[in-house]
This record gives structure tokens, C-alpha cells and sequence, in this order.
């Protein structure tokens, strides 16, 4: 498959290859239009964004009108209609991470950078480039401030370690995951989204220690979840009191 990662404006081809794959995704569903999601990601791996013709191309395949796809494509932050950089880097500014820093890093980022939000560096031909973004709250707020790099979390950042960071990133360094994994190209993360996976599935910890803290303290206490009044514990046991 041609899968062109590199940073540019140019979309790539939506060649028989990639029907095929967009197939492959709707076999997997009983109701084909709930292909949809994966589908744009895929898409999104090949065109660097969700176009025109390949919203066209959706609809065909689905028997739907271009006005639901459009409909899905322009309501998910996770789509992207102008042309992403070869990494999107997404710093959450949710309440939590801004008043620990996220505002912080966020402002030195687009001056780092020269770039507002939702915006993307050039492309000088050199090195990779980066598509900015502030995000909303990704559940990770016991790590906060949080900066993710195509949907993988880079935990307790500063206005400096995010620096060094798209530094790395734009001199085509190799970068991980405060949480293990290598740091992949924003295609080659929607081909992931999309359901073709990759070999980093388990790198990484499930659960970080500041994730697991209140259950580490509920066994040191001997604490538990109080009892239900009925087997399957489905009531709220104030209600049965
Ligand atoms: S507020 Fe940033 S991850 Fe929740």
C-alpha cells in the first residue's frame, strides 16, 4: 500500500488498495453505516485528512448521503479537514492541566513554534512537522499537565519539556511515550485507529502508579465496595436502605 507519511498538503491516493480496506472495515459490522468512525480514520492515514472525495467515497460505499458523512467528519475533533504535520501535538488546556501548567505550555509552544492553534509548521522540505492544538480533557488527569503527540501521552509536562519535545520530534529524533511506546507519525497512528494495528499495542504500562493510587490505598485499608441487596449488584445500596 502507498501510504505517503511524509509532511505534506498533497493528498494521497485513495487508489483500489484502500477500498479495499475501507471494505474490509465495513465487513466487520452488522449495520454497515457504523463502519463510519474507522473508516474516516483510514482515510485520515492515507489523505492526511478527511476530503472531499473521500467523504464522497464513504458515502458510495455505505449507501448514505455525503451530508451524514460530512455530518460525522465536521462533529469529531479527531477529524481533520485542513492538512495535518507529520505529528499532532495536542496539549490539554481542560481545567485541571491548565492550572498546573497546560496554559503555560500551550502559550511557549505557539511561540516556539510560530504557530496558532490548530495550525502547522511549515514544511521547509527538512524535517518533520507539527500540527499544534489545544485539547480537551483525555482522562489523564491524575498526570496533569498532559501533552499527547497523535493520542499518546506524554505525562507531568513543563513549558520545557514540551520545548525539548517538538525539538526531538521536528529533528527526527526518536521519541517515547512517558508511558513506553515509540512516538509514531500521525498516518500511521489512524491506520491504528482505523483498526489495522501495529506491533505497539502492549508497549507500556496499562495503569500508571498515579492511576492505581486509590485502589493501592483501599487494599492497605482492607476497604471495599459496600454490598448490593441483590446478586448481579446493579442497586445503589442507599437505595435498598
Ligand atoms: S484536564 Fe487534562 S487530562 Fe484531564
Amino acid at each position: 500500500m502507498t501510504v505517503s507519511t511524509g509532511p505534506t498538503d498533497e493528498a494521497g491516493p485513495l487508489d483500489a488498495t484502500t477500498v479495499a480496506e475501507l471494505r474490509q472495515i465495513i465487513a466487520r459490522y452488522p449495520q454497515s453505516r457504523s463502519a463510519l468512525i474507522p473508516m474516516l480514520h483510514l482515510l485520515q492515514s492515507v489523505e492526511g485528512r478527511v476530503t472531499a472525495r473521500g467523504i464522497e467515497m464513504c458515502a458510495d460505499l455505505l449507501g448514505i448521503s455525503a451530508a451524514e458523512v460530512s455530518g460525522v467528519a465536521t462533529f469529531y475533533t479527531m477529524y481533520k479537514r485542513r492538512p495535518v504535520g507529520t505529528y499532532h501535538v495536542g496539549v490539554c488546556t481542560n481545567t485541571l492541566c491548565a492550572v498546573m501548567g497546560g496554559d503555560a505550555i500551550f502559550e511557549r509552544l505557539k511561540d516556539h513554534l510560530d504557530v496558532g492553534n490548530d495550525e502547522t509548521t511549515p514544511d521547509d522540505g527538512g524535517g518533520a512537522s507539527i500540527t499544534l492544538e489545544h485539547v480537551e480533557c483525555n482522562a489523564a488527569c491524575d498526570y496533569a499537565p498532559v501533552v499527547m503527540v497523535n493520542w499518546e501521552f506524554m505525562d507531568n509536562q513543563t513549558p520545557e519539556s514540551a520545548t525539548r519535545l517538538v525539538d526531538d520530534l521536528r529533528q527526527g529524533k526518536e521519541v517515547r511515550s512517558t508511558r513506553g511506546p515509540r512516538i509514531c507519525t500521525w498516518r500511521e497512528a489512524e491506520r491504528v485507529l482505523a483498526g489495522f494495528p501495529d506491533d505497539r499495542a502492549d508497549d507500556g504500562p496499562a495503569a500508571g502508579p498515579a492511576s492505581l493510587l486509590g485502589l493501592r490505598i483501599a487494599r492497605e485499608q482492607g476497604w471495599s465496595a459496600p454490598p448490593t441487596e441483590h446478586a448481579g449488584g446493579t442497586q445503589n445500596p442507599k437505595e435498598g436502605s
